[in-house]
């Protein structure tokens, strides 16, 4: 079965085409990461605009791409939360119109879900059940993957996510947008031990996350270095950097290993743009290791947002039933 999968829920435009949710027959993203960085974050009425001038291309990309047309793929599959509602709803009406004009099944993708299907095209082994772990730039969540479509929120965060902690600190040390894979190499050439952060945690549940903390103590930091007259550069600005790092990937491990540490025996699998980061697939590795579980990580062009994962997740969805009305809505909330 042949799936084209439709992303639009942040700053990329994306399709694909995968095979029965495993293979990856073509893939194209159009980023909007160069008009984003001119506010130093993402505008919604920017993006959804860029999403509709960017769909027809990048499905075209993506179809041409598989060698097929609109008429040859079984259904399409499209991200209808979480996200930015104005983006998300250029991607679904893109999708259900074309589902519609083609007499074919649209199906409703949650983002989440696409992040952690990732990993079935990247291993084609994995099944669930498995342990993930969702950090992206609007998600950090543990979650309990009983089966392709039945999934368990184990912990989220309950303030910041992951990748919004990375972009605000690498903004405050003076980064360009968004910060995360830049910080990820300033953090490698410092010490992580100069400056102590925090590690953030939830007092009343042990698998949650917390970053706020940590994104303001290293907005003090740097405001008090400035004003005491300290230039933000050379090995004080990689310190901050390894050293913001260290905590972060301390606060996202933290509720990891207190669910192996209670006797979790599940494989562990990572997904979301900051899957990406080095210093957390090296925590994650030795973790894993030393409590004897496997670790799936995606490659990094599967880390970050694409459609290839919304058209796997799509498959499992439709093996289990799921099929979108026309009157489908996009939602914003997590809940959704
Ligand atoms: O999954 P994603 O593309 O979008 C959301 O669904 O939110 O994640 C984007 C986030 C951004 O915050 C970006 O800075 C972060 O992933 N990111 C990284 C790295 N590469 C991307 N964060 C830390 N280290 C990296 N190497
Ligand atoms: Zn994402």
């Amino acid at each position: 079965m042949r799936i084209l999968g439709i992303e639009s829920s942040c700053d990329e435009t994306a399709a694909a085409v995968v095979e029965d949710g495993r293979k990856a027959l073509s893939g194209v993203v159009a980023s909007q990461v160069d008009v984003h960085a001119l506010y130093g974050g993402v505008v919604p009425e920017i993006a959804s605009r860029a999403h509709t001038e960017a769909l027809c291309g990048v499905v075209r990309g993506a179809l041409e791409g598989a060698g097929l047309t609109a008429a040859d793929i079984d259904a399409v599959a499209v991200t209808y939360a979480p996200g930015l509602i104005g983006a998300l709803l250029t991607g679904l009406s893109f999708a259900k119109g074309l589902a519609y004009s083609y007499g074919k099944v649209l199906v409703p993708v949650h983002h989440i879900r696409g992040h952690i299907a990732a990993n079935y095209l990247a291993s084609p082994e994995l099944e669930p059940p498995f342990i993930a772990l969702v950090v992206s730039g609007g998600h950090t969540s543990l979650i309990k993957v009983e089966d392709y479509t039945k999934l368990t929120t184990i912990g989220v965060t309950r303030d910041d996510a992951a990748g919004e902690a990375f972009d605000k600190a690498a903004r405050v040390l003076g980064l360009p947008y968004p910060g995360g894979a830049a910080m990820d190499r300033l953090a490698s050439e410092g010490d992580k031990n100069r400056f102590r952060f925090t590690v953030g945690r939830v007092h009343d549940a042990e698998y949650d996350f917390s970053f706020s903390g940590l994104k303001t103590a290293v907005i003090n930091l740097v405001h008090t270095l400035k004003a005491r007259g300290e230039v933000i550069e050379g090995a004080l600005k990689a310190d901050i950097a390894a050293s913001f790092t260290a905590a972060a990937v301390a606060t996202v491990c933290r509720g990891v290993e207190r669910l192996y540490e209670n006797g979790e025996k599940l494989p562990l699998v990572l997904s979301g743009g900051v899957a990406a980061n080095s210093h957390l697939r090296k925590a994650l590795s030795s973790l894993a290791e030393g409590y004897g579980v496997k670790l799936y990580v995606p490659p990094l062009s599967l880390c970050g947002d694409n459609a290839q994962m919304i058209a796997s997740q799509g498959y499992f969805e439709l093996l289990s039933g799921a099929k979108a009305p026309l009157w489908q809505n996009a939602y914003a909330c997590m809940e959704a």
